[in-house]
């Protein structure tokens, strides 16, 4: 293994574009372990990294690629070896440091997952940086006191056609709970009741024009990674206590609201970050995505695999807010 292949991403004047490109093993930034990596997989982050101009990227050469799954290769650290299938996510992963778009990574031990029992790669990266945030999301809910199995008001999930919509479908219905997706796409209704909603709005009914700061109590808690203008709207159709998971911002990173959700009816928002997100959380949410919340509905549905070779196509289609579900990235034919 003296060269590998990688998805990389160069700047020629002021625009940087992305080609798979042969580079050799010295080329892998330090760390304690280096992983050959099975599977990756896009996410809205990597779509940014991408761009042109990206706000993501700040030095190049880059590889993109905010999570992957695979097996150790080599360690220097005590508790990984040889042969060991783990996971890692977030941190600088894809960032500022060489992600997961490569068929080998070197990160540092402090970063790497093993893969939880009852969990495949494949369906770690199924999941990946997009199934976890949903996961963190329902338990932020969950400890805010929203019951498993509370069927007497839905749970409003936004941009639920994308990754981390999908995945919180999908966790949501199999918990128990009754799900309102919200999509833009009139054409993926069927794939949303497949993963388990049990009612659908259009995004556009998340923005009435009244700009109202409360109405009636609609939902027992919700699950947004669109953020944006809708965001106030969800705050103020949440019922008494209940509390809204924002963890992204594809709607836009404003928005304008009044106090009144909090302060009249006790609202939470509640903030979902899976990037610095502790290693015992994220080890204790990750086994339960491979046991008692693993998403079956999404796993058997909501997922496509590419190679490298057709990762422009995802990136921009990611980047136009056009995927469904998940793009999962296999990195050797021989897996
Ligand atoms: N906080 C964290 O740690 C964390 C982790 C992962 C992701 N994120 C963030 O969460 C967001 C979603 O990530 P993702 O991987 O799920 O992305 P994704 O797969 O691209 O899904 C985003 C979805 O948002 C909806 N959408 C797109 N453009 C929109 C617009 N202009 N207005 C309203 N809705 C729009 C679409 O769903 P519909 O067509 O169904 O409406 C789209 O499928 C991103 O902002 C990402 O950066 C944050």
């Amino acid at each position: 293994m003296d060269t590998f292949k990688a998805y990389l991403l160069e700047k020629a004047g002021d625009a940087a574009s992305g080609a798979v490109k042969e580079l050799s093993m010295d080329r892998l930034p330090q760390g304690e372990v280096t992983i050959r990596v099975h599977y990756s997989s896009v996410n809205y982050k990597d779509g940014l990294a991408a761009l042109p101009v990206s706000p993501i990227v700040k030095s190049y050469p880059f590889i993109p690629g905010i999570d992957l799954a695979g097996v150790v290769e080599h360690s220097e650290a005590d508790g990984f070896s040889p042969g060991d299938p783990v996971l890692v996510t977030g941190y600088e992963l894809g960032v500022t440091h060489y992600g997961g778009f490569s068929q080998y990574a070197r990160v540092p031990a402090s970063w790497v997952v093993p893969l939880p029992e009852g969990l495949t790669m494949l369906e770690a990266m199924a999941l990946g940086t997009a199934g976890f945030t949903a996961a963190l999301s329902l338990a932020a809910l969950e400890r805010n006191g929203l019951q498993p199995g509370d069927r007497t008001a839905p749970v409003l999930v936004t941009g639920a056609t994308g990754g981390v919509g999908s995945v919180a479908v999908s966790l949501l219905a199999a918990s128990g709970y009754r799900v309102t997706a919200s999509t833009g796409k009139a054409s993926e209704h069927d794939y949303l009741r497949q993963l388990g909603a049990d009612s659908i709005i259009g995004r556009d009914e998340l923005r009435p024009a009244d700009g109202k700061p409360l109405r009636r109590e609609l939902w027992a808690g919700a699950i947004d990674p669109v953020g944006g203008e809708a965001l106030a709207y969800t705050l103020g159709t949440i019922r008494y206590g209940g509390a809204a998971a924002v963890s992204g911002l594809t709607g836009g990173a404003a928005f304008a609201a009044t106090v009144y959700p909090f302060i009249l009816r006790g609202v939470s928002l509640l903030g979902i970050d899976s990037v610095g997100c502790p290693m015992a959380v994220r080890q204790e949410v990750w086994s339960k995505l491979a046991s008692v919340w693993k998403p079956i509905s999404y796993l058997n549905a909501g997922w496509r695999m590419i190679g490298l070779p057709a990762l422009p196509e995802a990136l921009e289609r990611i980047q136009k807010g056009q995927l469904r579900g998940r793009v999962i990235v296999k990195l050797w034919d021989d897996i």
